[in-house]
């Protein structure tokens, strides 16, 4: 067992060479040339920007990226969960070029057609419950827009208070709305003071329960809820799911989700799901909700709405969507025309291509690799978690029983000088999520990469 921080070195040194049809490493990484770019970025950006692997991105193709070096990766990320259709794909180029090209960069809230077309797009091919949407730039918007539209639901329907409930230790974006329905006090220090409308509970992990069900659970939550003073039925507004849980691609257990969706069609509370990393074909369904069988109220988008620009989306019923009053939910970077075009094309890629059936057979073909490295793993990997193109491995030391974070650093560097990125959480998982697109002879040679990393490093912390 190490016990030593993980820090990413960013000295080069020498590294084998490899020459696939996928990938290629060459010379020293990182390159000596990138230095340059790491010293600017140190100096003049934040640190709070800083922290990922040393991957110079150059360019990115479908599923492969590109440094100014010479190097290409195998894309287990899709950047972070975003190139759904696959990096740069042609049909939203066009979309672009044909943008840039009629000088159309920037429209505020003006009518344009291309808005008015995604937008009709989107609403005719996602289920019917799903009336209206009102775009903005990225998924922090749009998590807090779910905020603001629940509490005003919440007023006009005359509960006594504007309570959400939400999740800890769950993701929402960075703004205050969205650090305080997510993360956990910790996280959330810097606010300085609790919004005493806003109720955490617990996140059901399914390793947890322990034989209790989740539809016990629910009501063990409502309950606690009480003992702090909530009446569930009066004071509750909405409730607000990430869909999965995203450090661990872990789900909600689906008799939870469906108590809960029972109580609050019962109680008029809205139902939301926070759908930005994981909808549009990310875990094998359109949209993760699916997998639970309910019908929420509202759902936010992002990331993968548009497989490259700032974009994101709430969708909802229109007697909800429209509660807000003309002009009192816009922004001046809302509906960008760019952003709007490369949704468009994104959408009808994603449908036309079948990407989402796609995602959930190879899905099937991961997961089956990730078990069977899983028992190979000497006992460090505990859970496989995920669906469709969505996996986590989660580690454990087996002998303090402890959640171990040192080896998850160590095989995403070592993938990493290997020709395969993977997403580095800093926790103890390792997150994949390859373009929807990509195909199998590279996700197999991808997952005979993280593999031979995964066994070699094993073998390494186990002999520490
Ligand atoms: C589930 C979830 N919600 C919200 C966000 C915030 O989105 P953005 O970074 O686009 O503001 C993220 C981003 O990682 C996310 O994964």
């Amino acid at each position: 067992m190490s016990t030593s921080p993980f820090t990413i070195n960013k000295t080069p040194k020498p590294i084998h060479s490899i020459t696939t049809k996928n990938r290629k490493m060459a010379g020293l990484f990182p390159h000596p040339d990138s230095l340059e770019i790491f010293d600017a970025l140190s100096q003049y950006e934040s640190r709070s920007m800083h922290g990922q692997l040393p991957v110079v991105w150059d360019r990115a193709s479908d599923y492969q990226i590109f440094d100014p070096y010479g190097n290409v990766w195998i894309d287990f990320t899709s950047t972070i969960f975003v190139a759904n259709a696959g990096h740069a794909h042609p049909k939203i180029k066009k979309a672009l070029i044909h943008m840039i090209e009629k000088d159309l960069l920037h429209t505020y809230n003006y009518p344009t057609k291309i808005r008015a077309q995604l937008l009709k797009y989107m609403v005719e091919n996602t289920p019917k419950n799903f009336e209206k949407a009102y775009l903005m730039s990225s998924g922090t918007e749009a998590t807090e827009c779910l905020i603001k539209l629940i509490r005003m639901h919440g007023k006009y329907i005359q509960k006594t208070k504007p309570g959400i409930v939400s999740f800890q230790g769950a993701y929402h974006g960075r703004t205050i709305g969205a650090a305080q329905i997510g993360g956990n006090a910790q996280s959330q220090e810097w606010i300085g003071y609790q919004d005493p409308n806003i109720h955490q509970v617990p996140f059901p992990y399914e390793w947890g329960l322990n034989g209790v069900s989740g539809k016990d659970v629910f009501h063990r939550h409502l309950d606690e809820l009480g003992e702090k003073g909530v009446h569930p039925e009066r004071d509750i507004s909405g409730f607000i799911f990430e869909a999965y849980i995203g450090w661990a691609a872990s789900f909600i257990p689906k008799d939870y989700v469906q108590e809960a969706a029972k109580f609050c069609k019962e109680n008029g509370v809205l139902l939301a799901f926070d759908e930005i990393q994981g909808g549009f074909g990310r875990t094998g369904k359109l949209f993760v909700y699916e997998h639970y069988d309910v019908e929420p109220d509202l759902i936010a988008c992002g990331k993968g709405i548009s497989s490259s620009m700032p974009l994101s989306a709430v969708l909802g019923t229109k007697a909800v969507m429209d509660l807000p009053d003309v002009g009192s939910m816009s922004s001046t970077h809302s509906a960008n025309p760019l952003s709007c075009a490369a949704g468009l094309a994104n959408l009808q890629i994603i449908f036309e291509e079948k990407l989402v059936d796609a995602s959930e057979e190879k899905g099937d073909y991961l997961h089956k690799r990730l078990n069977a490295m899983k028992e190979k793993s000497n006992g460090y990997i505990r859970y496989v978690t995920g669906k469709g193109l969505l996996a986590a491995l989660i580690f454990y030391d087996p002998v303090t029983q402890k959640p171990e974070t040192y080896l998850p650093s160590c095989i995403c560097e070592k993938a990493m000088e290997s020709g395969l990125l993977l997403v580095h959480t800093g926790r103890e998982s390792i997150k994949l999520a390859p373009p929807l697109s990509i195909p199998y002879d590279a996700l197999k040679e991808g997952l005979d990469v993280l593999e031979s990393v995964v066994l070699e490093q094993v073998k390494l912390q186990h002999a520490a």
